[in-house]
């Protein structure tokens, strides 16, 4: 939820904060805005509603020339997405300007204590109220040092921030806080950098400072950057994280769009998580220190995550119930947190989560934390939160997932519970190690078939007509395809806003089935599998209300062919692993349904890629 940016150095500021808020444009984009310290001394800036590139334009005909300043990205919480919202914002005297990430929780009762003290307010956001306490430090007991300023601001802040701000009182200097949002800096010959995450500094440094939570930090103009307590104590050895990621890799590359690009990335993403897994001791997942005799002992599994990855976490559970024979409870996070919960000493957190940075996810680790279980994350953002808070973690190696439509990070994920499934039933002795080794071999043609699947695309984009008229549609499938339906549907809805339900398919006639009538497309996943027969009645059913029915089948299966319209065709792959392979059919269908109703398929409205607040 919202990127925010910082420089001060001793190049031009404006053309590296434009760039980062592009790279950034992913976490919000419904208004942005920059602000830099003039050679006049006095801060001048360019805000609208809008896209980077609308604000790009209009900082085209501004004069930007300056050596520091900061900018933001929005996605909306307090105050609508228009130009009075958008950041940054500053305080009565236009001397203090600040960028946020985050929630302020007690910003009303601070804004009815600033507004009597004679503040006036320029915008509806929680985030404003941190300029105008800004201005009363810098008058006051900060006098005009702004880090002092800011840690002062934040003592009376309740929520959570990633806070950026910079004042004509302290030229050069930017100061930063965090608590709850990420936020990471640079420290380079050529300026001192801030930013919500790696991938803006990607072109800038290969090693970057994580500020951890409550910690502030002062960057200045020669590039040093010094970090510090919520006590104002200097940090003598800040975390240093060391980004492997090619900066190319957050680009298009000469795709027309990341969704695009990253849907085709799957087979090289799964072929770099799996490479040297298997040794002559079984799946190697030293990286999660945890002894056979711990893993013996845990009695129950906690699955938690959101969106695509809470999808990713239900087929966790099939797997890690059917292989490793551990009691599993799945839950959305948002859920979770609300929920009571059994744990005991031997009781396992999994957390699930592409950015790292979902609050509600974060919020559930770090309950069972607190409640004594030992947390696990999957995901693929090196040093992110989640990897930091956790006692074990599994890297996806996905690469930079920059299209807010999760693609390859779902099948990525996939992969790694499977990886992590074989390692504990393995490990508790619930699987053999012959067995293990020929689910790893299965494992391995994944990226194969994956292959045959894209190079399938033209099934995907003729399907895609059926939708043309279509006011809603219905995905069905059964036992672990009812969750790929589930997450067609989400796919589908998210990016071309066409309403989609997903339902158990022997679930449609208690209710779904009334929706059905000609031209109402259904998307059935049907493979080759021991719920087939049982499928191919419910497609039956569904054909027999005149709907318009797509199927995902195996090759060959010419009993599904002879009933349906379309025919999405995956070649023949393991039971289990048919939720990895035939995602990717309903991943390009979304696409291109996408792309004829005219959508942004990397950037659906209303949504951000890291939803970090709860
Ligand atoms: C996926 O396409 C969505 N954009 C969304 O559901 C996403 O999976 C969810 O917000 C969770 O994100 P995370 O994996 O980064 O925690």
């Amino acid at each position: 939820m919202c990127g925010i940016v910082g420089y001060t150095g001793a190049s031009q500021a404006a053309p590296f904060l434009l760039d980062g808020l592009k790279t950034l444009e992913y976490r919000g984009y419904d208004s942005a805005g920059i602000e830099v310290l003039g050679g006049d001394g006095r801060l001048r800036g360019v805000k609208c509603a809008g896209r980077v590139s609308s604000l790009a334009e209009r900082c085209a005909k501004a004069d930007l020339r300056s050596t520091c300043g900061i900018a933001h990205t929005r996605w909306a919480t307090h105050g609508a997405p228009n130009d009075r919202n958008a950041h940054p914002h500053l305080d009565c005297t236009g001397r203090v300007a600040i960028v946020h990430n985050g929630i302020i929780e007690n910003f009303s009762e601070l804004k009815d204590e600033l507004v009597a003290a004679g503040h006036s307010f320029a915008s509806d956001t929680d985030s404003e109220v941190i300029a105008h306490l800004i201005e009363d430090a810098m008058a006051g007991d900060a006098a005009g040092d702004i880090l002092v300023a800011l840690r002062l601001a934040c003592a009376r802040l309740e929520g959570s921030w990633a806070v950026v701000a910079m004042s004509a009182d302290d030229p050069g200097r930017i100061a930063c806080a965090r608590k709850g949002s990420p936020l990471v800096l640079a420290s380079t010959d050529g300026g001192a950098y801030a930013a919500s995450d790696i991938t803006a500094l990607a072109g800038v440094t290969s090693r970057v400072i994580q500020l951890d939570n409550g910690q502030f930090a002062s960057l200045d103009a020669d590039g040093s950057v010094r970090v510090f307590t919520e006590t104002g104590d200097e940090v003598s050895s800040p975390d240093f994280l060391d980004i492997d990621w090619d900066a190319s890799a957050a680009t298009l590359g000469g795709y027309p769009d990341f969704m695009a690009k990253e849907i085709s990335e799957q087979p090289e993403a799964i072929e770099r998580l799996l490479k040297g897994r298997l040794t002559d001791n079984g799946i190697e997942l030293d990286e999660l220190e945890i002894s056979d005799e711990e893993i013996a002992a845990i009695d129950r599994i906690y699955v938690v995550a959101c969106g695509t990855s809470y999808h990713v976490g239900l087929i966790t559970r099939t797997l890690i119930e059917s292989w490793a024979k551990i009691p599993v409870v799945v839950e959305p996070a948002s859920e979770f947190n609300y929920e009571d919960v059994l744990v005991t000493d031997h009781t396992l957190c999994v957390i699930i989560t592409q950015s790292g940075e979902t609050a509600d996810t974060l919020a559930s680790a770090r309950k069972m934390h607190e409640a004594g279980a030992r947390v696990f994350a999957i995901t693929n953002v090196l040093g992110s939160t989640a990897a930091r808070e956790s006692d074990g973690v599994l890297y996806i190696q996905a690469g930079p997932e920059v299209s807010v439509c999760s693609t390859k990070a779902y099948t990525a994920q996939m992969v790694a519970a499977v990886l992590l499934t074989l390692y504990l039933a393995h490990r508790n002795g619930s699987m053999a190690t012959g067995e293990v080794s020929r689910r790893y071999r299965e494992l391995t043609k994944l990226p194969d078939l994956i292959r045959t699947v894209l190079d399938r695309s033209w099934q995907d984009k003729a399907a895609a007509h059926e939708f043309e008229h279509a006011g809603s549609a219905l995905f069905l499938g059964r036992g672990v395809n009812s969750t790929t339906a589930a997450e067609g549907a989400l796919k589908l809805k998210e990016v071309s806003y066409l309403h989609a339900e997903a339902y158990p398919a022997g679930e449609m006639k208690h209710g779904p089935i009334a929706l059905l009538e000609p031209g109402f497309p259904v998307v059935t996943i049907v493979p080759n599998d021991r719920v087939r027969e049982k499928t191919i009645s419910n497609i039956q059913e569904v054909i027999a209300r005149g709907a318009t029915c797509i199927a995902v089948a195996t090759d060959g299966d010419e009993d599904v062919a002879s009933l349906v319209e379309r025919v999405l065709w995956i070649p023949p792959t393991p039971e289990y692993f048919v939720p990895i392979v035939a995602i990717v059919h309903l991943q390009m269908l979304a696409r291109y349904v996408a792309l004829a109703r005219g959508c942004d398929v990397d950037k659906p409205r209303n949504l951000a890629k890291s939803v970090t607040v709860e």
